[in-house]
């Protein structure tokens, strides 16, 4: 089947299977390999992207139900010229080890700063909990965030 949807601001088609997530859609149909397939089970949130500005793990959305919306993934954050601030205070903190968990780090931190500018350190770790980090310890994670709602 074809699918259309806006993927960090552009149009873009593709013929897809059916039954394939938008995860696989995303790395290897749209050329975007940032959002990272861990565990495809919904599991650790390293396919984290926004649906229409909802926060889903690209695993488990179907590519055909991103027909006809709205996909940001964390190549779409920045501004083209540079770093999201999230991203930005990732790397100034060192929260940033292999990288595999921080595009959807990310993403789940924007969508939070988004709707909560100044979160408390308990609704940091609810917004994050769907995302697993194997290498930092989560303390870097945690001055990452706060940096980037400080500014
Ligand atoms: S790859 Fe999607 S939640 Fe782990
Ligand atoms: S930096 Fe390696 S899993 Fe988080």
């Amino acid at each position: 089947m074809k699918i259309s949807t806006t993927i960090n601001g552009e149009r873009q088609e593709a013929d897809i299977w059916e039954g394939e997530s938008l995860l696989f859609a995303l790395r290897e149909r749209f050329g975007l390999p940032g959002s990272k397939n861990a565990c495809e089970q919904g599991e650790c949130g390293s396919c984290s992207v926004l649906l229409d500005g909802e926060l889903v793990c690209a695993c488990l959305v179907l590519a055909a139900q991103a027909d006809g919306h709205d996909v940001v993934t964390v190549e779409g954050l920045g501004n083209g010229d540079g770093l999201h601030p999230v991203q930005d205070a990732f790397v100034e903190t060192g929260a940033v080890q292999c990288g595999f968990c921080t595009p959807g780090l990310v993403v789940a931190t924007a969508a939070l700063l988004e709707r909560n500018p100044d979160p408390t350190d308990d609704e940091i770790r609810e917004a994050l909990s769907g995302n697993l980090c194997r290498c930092t310890g989560y303390q870097k994670i945690f001055d990452a965030v706060r940096l980037a709602a400080g500014r």
